[in-house]
C-alpha cells in the first residue's frame, strides 16, 4: 500500500518505491510537513520541537501556548498573515480587504486513476495511478485548498498541486498561487539552479542557502525563459553526483514561474514553487476553483546523478505522449543555418540530394517560407506560402522533398504576429497591448493574444489547413520574443492579472487541439533555442531545440545543464558548420558529431558545401549514430565528470546493462598532458565487459571503480567515444 492514513493520528505517509512523502493535521488543525525522503517507516513528526522563539506570535486558540507558532513550525501549504513570516504558497485579498489566509485540515479524500489537471498539462499516469486529496479550509475567507498528490511509486516521483476553490458568498481575488510549499527543518542546504541567456541556456549553478535570506529563481517573461529554468535542486553539501540527499522540483509549466528557496531563524529551508505571483491576480467568483500546474518532486539518496534519472525516466514515460516513446526519431537537416532566408525551391531540394546521399532522413524547411518573409520584419501570422520566393506551392515543394526520399518538416512561430502582416491589418486587437501605449516590439514582431479563442481558432484552422495539404511529418514551434504588455482586451478590468496565465492556457489548448487532430506529426518546441525548454512543453513536443548556440564546446555546458532535468531524447542537437555562426570557433566533425548525439543528433548545414572527405565523415557519424541511437535514447545517463578534468565525459548505459556507450571531449589540451581518467558508472560490477576501441576484457567493477584510461589528448577539441559490450558466454547468460 502505498498511501498509508492513520485515521486517529491524522498522519499521511506516501510511499514511493524508496521515498516517504509525510504530513500531520495537528491539533490545531494545522496540516504539517513531517518528511520528504527516504523511507523509514516512521511517524516522522517525532522532530518537531517547539520552543518560544521571540517575536513568533502564536495562534489564537494556542494562546497560551506560547511555543506554538506558525512562524516556526514546517508547513505543508502555507497561508497568509497568520504569523508565519515566511514565504506564503497562497495570497489572497478578500472583497473586505483582509489578506490573510488560514489553512485548517478539513479531511481527505483519496484518488484513483490520474486526472490531469484542468487546462494545463501534467503527469500522464493511467486508472491505477493512487492519488491523495488533501483538504484545507480558511474558515473566515471561504476558501477551500485541495492539495493534490499523485504517486509514480517506481520512479520516486510524486506530482503535486492544489485546487484553490471559493466557497465563500463574495469575490476573492488569488494574489499568489504556488503548487507546493515544503519546509525543511534541520541541516543546512545547498540548492542547484539553472539560469543563463539567450544560447547559452540552463548553466547549473549551485550555491549555499543563505541564512536569514531568501533566493528567487524566476522568470517574468510569459515563459519559462533561458534566464532560469523552473527546475531546481535542494541537496546537503556534501551530495555529489554519485552520492548524497537531494531533492527535485520541477514546475511543469511554461510561463512565470518563481522558485523561492529561503532559510528563516530557526535553521529552517522552504521551498516554494509555482506561477510567479508578480502581475498575477485571478479572480474566483462564488463556486469558481483554480488550478494550479503540478510539479515534479523527486528525491534521491544516491545523488545527482540518481535524481536526474528519476526524471529522466518520468519525462519519458508520463510526460511525453505515448505517441513517441521509444519512436526512432528522423536524422533530420535543418535549413537555418544552412541558407537562412536565402533559399527557394531548387536551393532546398539541392540541400535534400545530397543529404539524402549522406543518410539524412528529413528536411526541414525553418524560417522565411511564408507571406513576403525575406528577414524577420514581417508577415508573422501570415501562414500561407510565399509561392513567387519558393517557385512552386509548399504542397508541391513536399512532395518533391519527399521524392527524394525525405521526409518534410516545417517552421512555424504561431502565437507571433509581425505589425507587417496581413493579419495585424485586419486583426490588430489580437495582438499584446496595452491601451493608449505602443506595444513593446521585440525582433520586430508582437505576441498574439492566445487566451482569446477567435485567436487559437484561426491558428487551428490555418495550421490544420497546413498539415491536411502539404505532406508534413514534423512542426518546429518558436517563439522568438519575451513576452510583454500583458492587457487582453477580452478580459474585464479586474480580470486583467489573468492575462499572463491565461496566455499559457491559450497555447496549451492549441497545442492539445492539434496534437489531437494530427497525432503523427512530431512537434519540436524551441524559443530562440531553448527558452521554453520545460516539463509543460514536453508534455504536446517530445524533444525541444536545446540552444540557438551550435557550438559543439559551448554545447557540451548546455547539454549537460539540461540533462540534470531532461532526458537525452527530449534534447534538440545538431552537428553545424565551421567556423561556428556563434563563436567563430572550429572544432573538428568527428567532435560535433559526438556531441550532437547526446541529443536528438541532426545537422545544421548546407551538406551539398561539404568536401568529399567530410561527407564521408557524415556517412559514417549517421551510421554509427543509427547503431547507438536507442542505447542513447533509452539507456540510462550518467554525467562522469572527474574534477577539474580538461574534458567532459557522460555515459549510457542499456537498461539491462548490457551495453553501454561512453563519450569524452577534451576541452582543452596541454603539452605533456595528463592521462584522461574516467570512472564509469551503472555497470554490473560482477560481469566482465568487452572494450571494442581496445580489445581489453574488464570486469564492470574494475570499469567503475578503477576507470578507463585514455593516452594524452592532442589537437583541438578531440573527442572519444568508447563502446562496452557486457561478455556473452557469462555463466549468468547461458543459466
Ligand atoms: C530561432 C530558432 O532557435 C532558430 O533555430 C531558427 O528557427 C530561428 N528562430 C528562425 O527565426
Amino acid at each position: 500500500m502505498s498511501i498509508r492514513i492513520g485515521v486517529q493520528s491524522r498522519l499521511f505517509s506516501l510511499e514511493t518505491k524508496h521515498t516517504l512523502y509525510q504530513m500531520k493535521a495537528d491539533e490545531m488543525d494545522v496540516l504539517l510537513h513531517t518528511w520528504y525522503g527516504p523511507r523509514t517507516d516512521t511517524d516522522m513528526s517525532y522532530r518537531i520541537r517547539t520552543v518560544n522563539r521571540g517575536f513568533c506570535g502564536n495562534l489564537f486558540e494556542a494562546q497560551n501556548r506560547v511555543d506554538y507558532s506558525l512562524d516556526t513550525l514546517p508547513q505543508e501549504f502555507s497561508g497568509n498573515g497568520t504569523g508565519d513570516y515566511r514565504s506564503a504558497a497562497l495570497q489572497a485579498e478578500s472583497k473586505n480587504g483582509s489578506r490573510s489566509v488560514d489553512w485548517r485540515y478539513a479531511g481527505y479524500r483519496l484518488l484513483k486513476g490520474k486526472a490531469k489537471p484542468a487546462g494545463l498539462p501534467g503527469l500522464r499516469g493511467n486508472e491505477d495511478t493512487e492519488g491523495l486529496e488533501i483538504i484545507l479550509e480558511d474558515r473566515a475567507g471561504g476558501l477551500t485548498a485541495y492539495l493534490l498528490y499523485w504517486l509514480f511509486e517506481e520512479y520516486d516521483v510524486i506530482a503535486r498541486s492544489a485546487r484553490i476553490e471559493n466557497r465563500g458568498k463574495e469575490d476573492v481575488f488569488l494574489t499568489k498561487a504556488a503548487s507546493l510549499c515544503m519546509d525543511f527543518p534541520y541541516g543546512r542546504k545547498d540548492v542547484m539552479h539553472f539560469q543563463g541567456r539567450h544560447a547559452m541556456e540552463r548553466i547549473p549553478e549551485r550555491m549555499k542557502v543563505p541564512a536569514g535570506g531568501r533566493l528567487a529563481f524566476e522568470s517574468r517573461r510569459g515563459m519559462s525563459s533561458h534566464q532560469n529554468n523552473p527546475f531546481i535542486i535542494l541537496c546537503d553539501p556534501d551530495t555529489t553526483e554519485r552520492q548524497g540527499l537531494c531533492h527535485g522540483f520541477m514546475l511543469m509549466y511554461s510561463g512565470n514561474h518563481l522558485e523561492e528557496v529561503s532559510e528563516d531563524q530557526t535553521g529552517s529551508t522552504r521551498v516554494t514553487c509555482g506561477i510567479h505571483p508578480e502581475g498575477f491576480r485571478w479572480k474566483l467568483a462564488p463556486g469558481e476553483s483554480f488550478q494550479t500546474p503540478e510539479a515534479i518532486l523527486s528525491c534521491s539518496t544516491e545523488g545527482l546523478n540518481a535524481l536526474s534519472r528519476n526524471y529522466h525516466r518520468i519525462i519519458r514515460d508520463e510526460v511525453i505522449a505515448p505517441r513517441w516513446h521509444g519512436a526512432k526519431k528522423p536524422v533530420l537537416v535543418n535549413s537555418w543555418e544552412a541558407c537562412y532566408f536565402d533559399f527557394d525551391a531548387e536551393k532546398l531540394l539541392k540541400i535534400a540530394r545530397s543529404a539524402v546521399e549522406l543518410g539524412m532522413e528529413m528536411l526541414v524547411l525553418d524560417d522565411g517560407w511564408f507571406g513576403h518573409r525575406d528577414d524577420d520584419t514581417n508577415s508573422l501570422g501570415d501562414w500561407f506560402c510565399n509561392e513567387t520566393k519558393l517557385g512552386c506551392s509548399l504542397k508541391e515543394l513536399s512532395e518533391r522533398i519527399h521524392d527524394t526520399g525525405l521526409q518534410f518538416g516545417l517552421w512555424l512561430e504561431p502565437e507571433m504576429i509581425s505589425p507587417d502582416s496581413d493579419l495585424y491589418r485586419a486583426h490588430p486587437e489580437w495582438a499584446l497591448a496595452d491601451p493608449g501605449r505602443g506595444p513593446m516590439v521585440a525582433r520586430h514582431q508582437l505576441v498574439l493574444d492566445m487566451g482569446r479563442t477567435e485567436v487559437r481558432d484561426y491558428l487551428f484552422e490555418t495550421i490544420s489547413g497546413l498539415l491536411r495539404n502539404a505532406r508534413i511529418e514534423y512542426v518546429k514551434w518558436d517563439f522568438n520574443r519575451s513576452v510583454a504588455n500583458i492587457w487582453s482586451q477580452s478580459l474585464p478590468e479586474d480580470c486583467q492579472g489573468e492575462a499572463a496565465h491565461r496566455f499559457m492556457l491559450g497555447t496549451y489548448s492549441l497545442l492539445e487541439r492539434l496534437t489531437e487532430a494530427f497525432p503523427d506529426v512530431m512537434i519540436e518546441g524551441c524559443s530562440g533555442g531553448g527558452g521554453r525548454f520545460d516539463a509543460g512543453m514536453l508534455y504536446y513536443c517530445p524533444q525541444i531545440w536545446c540552444s540557438d548556440d551550435t557550438d559543439a564546446v559551448e554545447r557540451l555546458e548546455i547539454q549537460k545543464g539540461t540533462s540534470y532535468g531532461y532526458p537525452i531524447c527530449t534534447m534538440g542537437a545538431h552537428v553545424s558548420a565551421c567556423p561556428n555562426h556563434q563563436t567563430g570557433r572550429t572544432v573538428p566533425l568527428e567532435t560535433r558529431g559526438v556531441v550532437a548525439q547526446a541529443g536528438t543528433f541532426g545537422y545544421e548545414l548546407d551538406p551539398a558545401k561539404l568536401t568529399e572527405a567530410e561527407k564521408e565523415t557524415v556517412k559514417t557519424q549517421i551510421a554509427g549514430f543509427h547503431r547507438f541511437e536507442e542505447l542513447i535514447a533509452q539507456g540510462d545517463y550518467y554525467r562522469l565528470d572527474e574534477t577539474e578534468a580538461d574534458y567532459i565525459s557522460w555515459m549510457t548505459v542499456s537498461p539491462d546493462r548490457g551495453e553501454a556507450l561512453v563519450s569524452i571531449v577534451a576541452t582543452h589540451v596541454r603539452a605533456n598532458g595528463l592521462f584522461p581518467y574516467v570512472r564509469l558508472q551503472g555497470l554490473d560490477p560482477d560481469r566482465i565487459y568487452f572494450r571494442e576501441d581496445t580489445g581489453e576484457e574488464l570486469s564492470g567493477a574494475a570499469l567503475m571503480y578503477g576507470g578507463i584510461t585514455l593516452p594524452p589528448f592532442t589537437g583541438d577539441y578531440p573527442a572519444r567515444q568508447i563502446y562496452l559490450q557486457r561478455r556473452q558466454e557469462d555463466p549468468a547468460d547461458e543459466a
